[in-house]
């Protein structure tokens, strides 16, 4: 069913985009997405970085990781597949360098944080505190490509829920949201135990699991056999899963990714209950692309008539009676 012609938004000149992240607002609802551009230097030639809502730095853990064995990115009909296995310097090197260097410029950063138990998590969470230019943290617990499934503690909402209530009592200030994964039965009961561990959001989604195999060599192109599929091939389901989310808790922010290569396809997460947007895979081909998204975001939602972001976060579920 659709809208009502009453319910549907009247023209108007320009749109209001600011958003928050938690309690923190921000000027504008797109953000880089985890792992597509490490601390944000690649991408400061192409694009003002203070002008995104916040930069969201690769997953750090507490020590630095070489990642997984090469190769390690393959691709794929309309995306790629990755199994970088969180390669990164630690977080010495990230308040030591990447965090200063994005707070001079004055960017926003989002921290993603990235651990293989509760208590790595936790003290990422206390290294972090009030580190200057952090507005929010990004509470990584759905990585595919972990050592083992058991370290994948969004595909459990009892495990999910332990390490958000450790990152909330490290820091109870700071907006946390809570990354997961598709690759579940029920992602809003995932997302709810993240809530009532203390997230304040959710970001949605992480990469899906997948393989390639190569028809030359005859084995899977990705050293660890299998890796994360990104890319517009997932955003239908980037989609139904921050629909379903936002279905089962109207109230609590999302943060939408999979696949998002336009204004077009940012405002399709915006009507299905996003209110902010991160752009990851679409940087490889197109290192402006958040910047012009954001525009095209801009341009959509004021032809569309809406006079605030806000006035369309799930506007797409007005009229639909279904529980999906
Ligand atoms: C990786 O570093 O393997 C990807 C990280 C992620 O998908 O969370």
């Amino acid at each position: 069913m659709t809208p009502s012609a009453d319910a549907r938004p009247k023209a108007v000149m320009g749109t209001d985009m600011r958003t928050h992240l938690g309690a923190t607002q921000i000027p504008n609802p797109v953000l880089t997405a985890s792992g597509c551009a490490a601390a944000g230097r690649e991408l400061d030639p192409f694009l003002d970085l203070t002008a995104l809502g916040a930069v969201v730095t690769k997953s750090v853990q507490l020590r630095a990781r070489s990642g997984r064995a090469t190769p390690r990115m393959s691709e794929t009909p309309s995306g790629m597949l990755n199994s970088i296995g969180l390669q990164g310097p630690g977080i010495d090197e990230l308040l030591r360098t990447d965090l200063p260097w994005l707070a001079e410029r004055g960017a926003r950063a989002m921290v993603s944080i990235a651990g293989g138990a509760v208590e790595e998590y936790a003290e990422l969470a206390t290294r972090l505190r009030g580190a200057r230019g952090m507005v929010a943290l990004e509470v990584n617990i759905s990585c595919p490509n972990v050592e083992s499934r058991g370290e994948v503690f969004a595909c459990d909402p009892a495990a999910a829920w332990a390490v958000l209530a450790a990152v909330r009592a490290a820091d109870p200030g700071v907006p946390v949201y809570a990354k997961l994964s598709p690759d579940v039965t029920d992602i809003a009961s995932v997302a709810r135990a993240c809530v009532d561990g203390g997230a304040d959001g959710i970001s949605a989604i992480n990469t899906l699991l997948g393989l390639v195999i190569d028809t030359d060599t005859l084995r899977p192109a990705l050293a660890a056999v299998t890796g994360g599929l990104s890319g517009p091939a997932i955003r239908p389901v980037a989609l139904r899963c921050v629909w379903q989310i936002h279905r089962a808790m109207r109230e609590i922010p999302i943060l939408g990714m999979g696949g998002i290569t336009s204004g077009a396809d940012a405002l399709q997460f915006i009507l299905a209950g996003a209110s902010a947007v991160s752009v990851g895979t679409a940087v490889f081909g197109d290192p402006n692309a958040p910047e012009r998204i954001s525009h095209e975001l801009a341009n959509a939602l004021a032809s569309k008539g809406f006079a605030r972001l806000s006035d369309a976060v799930g506007f797409a579920h007005q009229s639909v009676d279904f529980p999906a």
